[in-house]
This record gives C-alpha cells, sequence and structure tokens, in this order.
C-alpha cells in the first residue's frame, strides 16, 4: 500500500499550510528539553490538551530536570498527578526517571536509544519524545493521526497497526518529523475530527463517573490528605 507521490504532496502542503495559519501555541512546543517532552506526553496519554496544560506547568516548576523528579517523594508525585488520573502513570514517569539516572545518568537520549525497558514507555511515548525531542526521522500514530490517515487514504476503520504505521512512514516528509507531527495532531483535534468524520477511536475511555477509576483516585486522596 504505497500512495502515489503525487497524493502524498497534496497531503503535506494541505497539512503544513493549515499548521502555519491555525497551529496551537503549546507550551511543550517551546522547548526541546527531552525531559519536558516525556512528561508532556505521558499527561497527554487519554487526557485533553486543555487539562494537562496547568498541571504540565506546575509538574516542571516543582521538578524542573530528570534528576529532580528521581529524588522526589512517591507520595509527593501522586499528589501533584491528583485530578489528571490513570495514576498509575505517575507511579511509572517517577520510576523511568530513576531508571534513567541509575543507568543512564539522566540522558534520556541515551536510553531511548538502548532498547531498554523502561516503565511506562511504549513505542508511542519513545518516538514522540525522539520525534519532538530530536526531530528523528520516525513515525508515530495516535489517535488523530490514525483518523487523518483513514480519512485520507480511504482506508477502512479496520486496517491494522503495521499498515496505519506503515503508510504514515511513506507520507513523513524528511527532516521535518516535528512540525510534522505538531501539524497532524493539531488538524486531527481542530478540524478532522471523530464527530465530523465518523471516525471512532480504536478504544474508547470509560466514564468515569462510578467507575472503579473514581473509586481508587478516591482512596488514593484519602491516603494522601
Ligand atoms: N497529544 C499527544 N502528544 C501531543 C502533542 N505533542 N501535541 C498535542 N497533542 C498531543
Amino acid at each position: 500500500m504505497i500512495p502515489p507521490a503525487e497524493k502524498i504532496d497534496s497531503f503535506q502542503e494541505k497539512i503544513f499550510s493549515f499548521y502555519r495559519t491555525s497551529g496551537r501555541n503549546l507550551p511543550w512546543r517551546k522547548t526541546t528539553d527531552p525531559y519536558a517532552i516525556f512528561v508532556s506526553e505521558v499527561m497527554l496519554q487519554q487526557t485533553q490538551v486543555d487539562r494537562v496544560i496547568p498541571f504540565y506547568q506546575r509538574w516542571l516548576q516543582r521538578w524542573p530536570t530528570i534528576h529532580t523528579l528521581a529524588q522526589a517523594d512517591r507520595a509527593e508525585v501522586l499528589k501533584m498527578w491528583l485530578g489528571l488520573g490513570y495514576n498509575n502513570r505517575a507511579v511509572n514517569l517517577h520510576k523511568a526517571s530513576q531508571c534513567i539516572v541509575q543507568q543512564f545518568t539522566g540522558n534520556i537520549k541515551e536510553a531511548l536509544e538502548s532498547g531498554t525497558k523502561i516503565p511506562g514507555i511504549g513505542p508511542y511515548t519513545e518516538r514522540a519524545v525522539r520525534i519532538f525531542a530530536f526531530n528523528e526521522d520516525l513515525v508515530t500514530v495516535d489517535t488523530n493521526i490514525r483518523r487523518i490517515l483513514i480519512h485520507q487514504l480511504n482506508l477502512p476503520e479496520t486496517v491494522s497497526d503495521a499498515d496505519l504505521w506503515q503508510l504514515a512512514e511513506h507520507c513523513l516528509p524528511y527532516g521535518q518529523s516535528r512540525d510534522w507531527h505538531n501539524a497532524l495532531m493539531d488538524y486531527g483535534s481542530l478540524v478532522l475530527t471523530s464527530r465530523k468524520t465518523g471516525i471512532k477511536p480504536k478504544t474508547q475511555q470509560s466514564r468515569f463517573e462510578g467507575s472503579d477509576r473514581q473509586i481508587r483516585a478516591m482512596i488514593l486522596r484519602f491516603f494522601l490528605q
């Protein structure tokens, strides 16, 4: 499945021209510090951009480097996370910082390139950090990018992840991976929305109210008081 070159060119032009006029000004786009980007990517998993912004800013004020986070107290880490949900993300982020400091003297690039299993870092996050921090010629496919590819290339919603990632590679403008992924994420959240395209996300988040997650959060709040 290789889309024709003209189709790829016009797709790239459309996405970049949207980004030039309407791209979002998000705090993690003002930095190329891999630690800050790592924090943002973990927070952005399963959580909306608007909710993440204040948490991201508070977090970086409290723990501005991977070394400071590695030395933090677990209870304080959880307390800072309260309200974002999926609290095991905080535990894993904390463990990841300790692992990277102990094994790689805090060098995130080296840690990611080593192929070592790091808590909470799957293929999506690993690539997102390498793309946004180092502008590496890699692709990553989140729910927005998946929806754009399905819509743009007329794919069935049942398309496999392997096919999607391969198609994403064909569409990548070399040397512009950082801007390309930022642009795709904006186009997917602002223009080609799930509502507009009718393309459903692969994993639908369960309702929080009355859920096990809500009960776990209440228990955690109690213990952290
Ligand atoms: N979702 C995940 N990563 C993102 C990013 N860097 N910008 C906007 N939304 C995102």
